[in-house]
């Protein structure tokens, strides 16, 4: 009965992940989607703690409130353009902590004197494997972007062979292992060598990749937890970490797809190699212009797109944004914003920084919408977005990041376009946007250029 029970709670709890994951497939119910899934989590946890294998409850409720305590500081310290960093460590806690449980649930069968049968030793195998990787290779995206280790992709002849010889010798320490379930020193060197797996692949990709790294190391993280709910036999953790593999699998297709790239480009391209000043470029070709010059401009203009990029979240320029917005349309202005799939550091990065101000989501287009507009656009205001309107995207089949969709802003009748310097994005490389006759630069912070035109429009 008590077996029942559990299962069912199990079954209202993995309902609950999958209630929650589509309320979060929208802004405006993804604070919902949050609460429901951590109720399911709550049920699991409850749950799993009336199983009979719980030994130590005081070592679980302790680890329970060191965790709470450590998840609500992060929670509210971290600033939004460190949040890939954030998430590239709770993938690899999650991986490890499946790599661990995995083998201590070996060790634990085997002071039984029970033989493991191979199913069990094969989840085992599974998780230790793909736990580790992801625990190393997410520890490798984490230094990336947090600077600690070198961003650019680190290369040599004969790495693919490298890689598959690690891989295979991975592979072959698992099966020695389903063969002789007791030596369990076979367990550990597996995952060392998976652990090098996991390194010799992260560090191969390029700092502009990580998101997309991170978003697959995600997926990896619940197919170990996935396997680890096998070892168990835990219903809640097959289920929660399948759900986590397949939706880490459906974000990196989609980050692929924005950026025109196949999942196998990202990880044996080494995108992010070929850095240029671009001086051939720009030179005696950029317009600079002043806050007051921009504020005449829009003071004329009747159609207005807003293209925010990561500089606007490194200024956190977003209330000013807000302000401009707000006076512009009060004016009679049409304002819209143009926001592209990758702008920024994270999947959604603009929406949650605009949604914070409370920009309508319906004046939030997205690429497909809004790039046939800009001939009918009188003044676009690019803002710290470089890489997301780079037009060599369409025009050099050589440039890294040909091919990938952009927002076609200089088709507007005026760009301004607002960052410090003429230095390259995430990629890279140079801008002919910048250079544009067109186009007008207004070096300075994001968050000051856009309070210096509110200010200057509210003169005119
Ligand atoms: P970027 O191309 O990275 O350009 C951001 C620009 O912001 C920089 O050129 C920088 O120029 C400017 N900037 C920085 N701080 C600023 C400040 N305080 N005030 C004003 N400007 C500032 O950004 P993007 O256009 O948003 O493109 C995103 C890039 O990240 C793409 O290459 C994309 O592929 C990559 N990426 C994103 C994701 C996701 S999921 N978002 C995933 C994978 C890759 P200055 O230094 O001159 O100011």
């Amino acid at each position: 009965m008590k077996e029942v029970l559990i299962n069912l709670a199990y079954l209202i709890s993995a309902s609950l992940f999958i209630l929650g994951l589509k309320n979060l497939s929208h802004p405006k119910t993804a604070v919902r989607g949050n609460l429901i899934g951590s109720v399911g989590m709550l049920i699991a946890v409850l749950v799993t703690l009336l199983d009979k294998r719980i030994v130590d409850i005081p070592l679980i409720i302790a680890g329970l409130v060191l965790g709470a305590f450590i998840g609500t500081l992060l929670a509210l310290k971290v600033q939004m353009t460190a949040m890939p960093q954030l998430v590239a460590v709770f993938n690899g806690l999650g991986g490890g902590a499946s790599a661990l449980v995995a083998g201590t649930a070996l060790y634990e069968v085997l002071s039984k004197g029970a033989k493991p049968d191979p199913y069990f030793t094969t989840a085992t195998v599974a998780s230790g494997i793909i736990g580790a990787v992801t625990f190393f290779g997410s520890g490798v995206a984490f230094g990336k972007l947090q600077g600690l280790i070198r961003e650019r992709p680190i290369r040599y002849s004969g790495e693919q062979v490298v890689k598959a010889l690690v891989f295979g010798t991975a592979l072959l320490l698992g099966a020695f292992l389903i063969h002789n379930p007791e030596n369990t020193a076979l367990y550990w060197a597996m995952t060392g060598v998976s652990s090098i797996l996991g390194i010799l692949l992260t560090i191969a990709i390029g700092g502009a990749d990580m998101p997309v790294v991170i978003a697959l190391l995600n997926s990896y993280s619940g197919l170990a937890a996935s396997a680890t709910g096998f070892v168990l036999q835990n219903n809640a953790l097959i289920i929660s970490g399948s759900l986590v593999g397949a939706s880490g699998i459906i974000l990196t297709n989609l980050m692929c797809k924005a950026m025109n790239r196949s999942l196998l480009n990202v990880l044996f391209g080494g995108f992010g190699e070929v850095v240029s000043e671009g001086k051939d470029v720009y030179e005696g070709k950029v317009k600079s212009t002043t806050p007051e010059e921009v504020a005449l401009l829009l003071e004329g203009a009747r159609r207005v797109v807003i293209v925010p990029g990561y500089g606007m979240a490194v200024a956190q320029a977003q209330y000013a944004v807000r302000d401009l917005f707000n006076l512009l349309e009060s004016r009679g202005v049409e304002v819209e914003f143009g926001i592209h799939p990758v702008a920024g550091r994270m999947p959604g990065h603009m929406n949650v920084l605009l949604a914070e101000v409370e920009i309508p989501y319906e004046k939030m287009k997205e690429l497909e919408d809004i790039n046939p507009t800009f001939d009918q656009t009188d003044v676009v205001i690019v803002i710290g977005a470089n890489d997301v309107v780079n037009p060599l995207a369409k025009t050099d089949p050589k440039s890294p990041i040909a091919g990938m969709p952009v927002l076609e802003v200089w088709r507007a009748k005026t760009v301004v376009v607002i960052k410090r310097s003429l230095s390259p994005g995430f990629a890279g490389i140079p801008n002919p946007l910048f250079a544009m006759d067109n186009t007008l630069m207004l070096f300075a912070d994001a968050k000051k250029a856009v309070q210096e035109i509110v200010n200057a429009l509210k003169e005119t």
